[in-house]
């Protein structure tokens, strides 16, 4: 079946009214609207960085009307411009902003305004040197980067404050700003200064109340750890250990709290803002897509949170290839899981080419930027901006690639990509239906990931095996998930596990009673719960329970965990289901079905010691089920058939597309784009229109239809 691209003549009104994003479901808390910002009918706006400061004035004016020409609709700057606008200490300079911002808007492009606070200038770090982040080294950075403060230092936060007021009093009512970016991807870098020591002890101060509340959470007994005060308490340094492990509780606290001088670094700058911006006016920053340090759920007051993309990255992916076309993983990741914290995002910096600072930095596939631009609408974001207009002539990112090169002028292939999908978002735009909502189908299959970020600090601090990847076991759900055509988002604890019919909790390793209890009434009116290894084995401070191995999960699960199992690097685990078999060498709980519990046993182990003993089990409980899935496969293909098997037990039609092949619904369009290096054979229902691309669908490439 090969299907020509047919140019719709039907022409529907998308109306404002409609969810901005129209996508698969979130339920949006009813005291947050980030979706008033987007109209539905814009579907989702493309722009791009640029930095007035790093050209002639005399350009700046072209390169807005070039930017306009091939179709962007607004572009972003200023988050690295701190010495600019405050050229010395209280001396604010926004006439070439001002400029900026005039010529822009002239050209039919909205701006995106940031906070410089990424980029403390000279005169700050001379004035004050305490300014700077202290690594675990002991040693400070100093001037001449960037992301080099120190979050902890008050003197830091005031000069912030400042900037952020004076930025927020002089923009804050300008319409032709659209929205703010705080900072630039926030990391969370472990900060061993004088500043962040006496703040990790109030921290402690306010969590514990008192020294014997700590020294228990930390397990002061061991080794004569103990603390006698909150003064002596030091942060835990891991460089200056060997072998030997600090308190695993303490390193769990160190990360919370780094975590949360982080997101209050920004929350304040929230906060600024708001007061002076007009409600019009939007504000959120852009996070690093898989981010080990800080936790993007820590500012969902944000009105939305966004994230950066840069899917080729000198790594493999999918065939030969694959390294050209991007992880599969990553930006299906990053959609799952930044949307729902408000209902709506947007990707603030998606690759347009070549990058600079991966070990190694190949071309991206031909199409590879427009299929990602469509996976990107295609799974909700109202906005996708990329960086950057010009490719840079001086500083530390020469060779990255940008829509026009080392000319100003001349657009790049992925240039001509983005004019491309701009082009094609205005077709799409004038035939949306505004009435249209999830299929059916879709809705039956819908599927939450549950996420707690200190999981994942717990776990990397005390992997066990070093063979062991937090986010490669994420992937592998997340990727066997995709593979049964269903909708995917991450969700917290806060966030109400009914409105999904399936919740898998990927290696929740810290659990307490509540949450089992939660768990346990989902299964009971009716959820599927996945549970996966490692899950159920401590509380929340990363104690073992004083019970059978992850104790509180037993009853739910119906068995009993008897030990778990690591292999080697060259270690060949194997687990049967039905007539497959797959292997394994990361993690095996060995588990034993309680008599009497209806445990089913969908996989076994079948080598080792322990061969014919369970992997992966499912049991009935009230009207819905749940299942623990044991093994961590080396290819997640056990993973894969055992959902499809909870799938279909609860009734539910799923597909079972190849890997790499990602199906979205939005809008009303169904947008199909291929990861993989092979053509592949979409499932289009009969009487469907194909309103761009072929099927099937080639590598890299992207098929939109929509269905009657
Ligand atoms: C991002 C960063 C940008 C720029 C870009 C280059 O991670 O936010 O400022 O450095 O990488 O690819």
């Amino acid at each position: 079946m090969r299907h020509r691209m047919i140019v719709i003549a039907a022409v529907v009104a998308c109306a404002a009214a409609a969810g901005a994003t129209g996508t698969a479901s979130v339920p949006v808390p009813a005291d947050r609207d980030a979706q008033r910002f987007f109209p539905a009918r814009d579907l989702m706006k493309i722009g791009v960085f640029y930095y007035p400061e790093h050209w002639p004035r005399e350009q700046w004016e072209r390169d807005f009307k070039n930017m306009a020409g091939l179709g962007f609709e607004f572009t972003h700057f200023a988050e690295f411009a701190w010495a600019f606008l405050e050229p010395a200490e209280g001396r604010f300079d926004f006439g070439w902003l001002d400029e900026a911002v005039a010529l822009a808007a002239k050209n039919g492009l909205k701006v995106i305004l940031c906070t410089p606070t990424p980029c403390p200038p000279a005169w700050l770090g001379e004035k004050f040197p305490e300014i700077y982040l202290v690594g675990a080294d002991s040693r400070r950075k100093e001037h001449g980067t960037r992301a080099n403060a120190s979050l902890a230092s008050d003197v830091f936060v005031s000069y912030t404050r400042k900037i952020v007021d004076e930025l927020a009093e002089r923009y804050g009512q300008d319409p032709r700003v659209w929205g703010w970016q705080i900072d630039n991807e926030p990391e969370a870098p472990p900060d061993f200064s004088p500043a962040a020591r006496r703040k990790f002890q109030e921290w402690l101060r306010a969590k514990y109340g008192t020294i014997d509340g700590l020294n228990q959470a930390w397990g002061g007994v061991f080794w004569s750890t103990r603390y006698d005060s909150f003064e002596q308490v030091l942060i835990p340094n891991e460089t200056l250990v060997g072998e030997d492990k600090l308190s695993p509780h303490a390193v769990l606290d160190f990360r919370r709290f780094t975590a949360d001088v982080q997101a209050g670094f920004l929350l304040l700058q929230y906060d600024i803002l708001k007061k002076k911006i007009r409600p019009e006016q939007w504000v959120t920053t852009n996070y690093i897509n898989v981010t080990s340090s800080s936790d993007p759920r820590r500012t969902d007051r944000l009105d939305f949170v966004a994230f950066t993309m840069y899917p080729v990255r000198g790594e493999d992916g999918l065939g030969p290839d694959g390294f050209r076309l991007g992880s599969p993983h990553r930006l299906a990741s990053a959609l799952a899981y930044f949307r729902p914290i408000t209902g709506v995002t947007g990707v603030m910096e998606l690759q347009p080419g070549q990058v600079n600072w991966a070990r190694i930095n190949p071309q991206p596939m031909p199409g590879a930027i427009r299929m990602w631009l469509w996976h990107a609408f295609a799974g909700g974001c109202s906005f996708a901006c990329t960086y950057r207009y010009r490719q840079p002539l001086f500083g530390s990112e020469l060779y990255h690639t940008c829509i026009v090169g080392p000319d100003g002028v001349t657009p790049s292939p992925g240039g001509l990509e983005y004019a491309r999908v701009i082009r094609e978002m205005k077709t799409l735009r004038s035939i949306c239906d505004p009435k249209a909502s999830l299929p059916k189908r879709l809705a039956a299959r819908r599927t939450a990931i549950l996420w707690n970020h200190d999981n994942l600090w717990d776990i990397e601090n005390y992997k066990e095996t070093a063979l062991w990847d937090t986010w490669n076991h994420r992937f592998k759900y997340q990727a066997a998930v995709k593979s049964l055509g269903a909708p995917v988002e991450y969700i917290g604890e806060k966030d109400d596990f009914a409105a999904y019919p399936f919740v898998i909790a990927p290696a929740y390793q810290l659990v307490d009673k509540e949450l089992v209890g939660r768990w346990k009434a989902y299964v009971e009116n009716g959820g599927h719960l996945v549970l996966t290894c490692r899950t159920g084995q401590k509380d929340r401070n990363g104690h073992l329970w004083e019970a059978l191995w992850a104790g509180p999960i037993l009853p739910l699960i119906g068995a009993d965990i008897e030990f778990f199992d690591l292999l080697l690097e060259n270690g060949r685990g194997l687990v049967k289901m039905g007539d497959g078999e797959y292997e394994w060498n990361t993690w095996a709980d060995v588990l034993k079905p309680s008599a009497g519990s209806g445990t089913d046993v969908l996989a076994a182990y079948a080598n080792h010691f322990y061969a014919g003993k369970a992997a992966a089990i499912t049991r009935r409980l009230g009207k819905g089920s749940v299942s623990y899935i044991g093994v961590d496969t080396k290819a997640g293909e056990l993973e894969r058939r055992v959902l499809r098997v909870v799938y279909e037990k609860a009734g539910v039609a799923v597909e079972d597309y190849p890997p790499g092949l990602y199906v979205e619904w939005r809008n009303g369009f169904l947008v199909a784009v291929n990861y993989s290096s092979e053509a592949v054979p979409v499932p289009v229902p009969a009487g469907a229109k194909i309103l761009f691309g072929e099927n099937p669908l080639r590598s890299a490439d992207v098929l939109v239809w929509i269905e009657r």
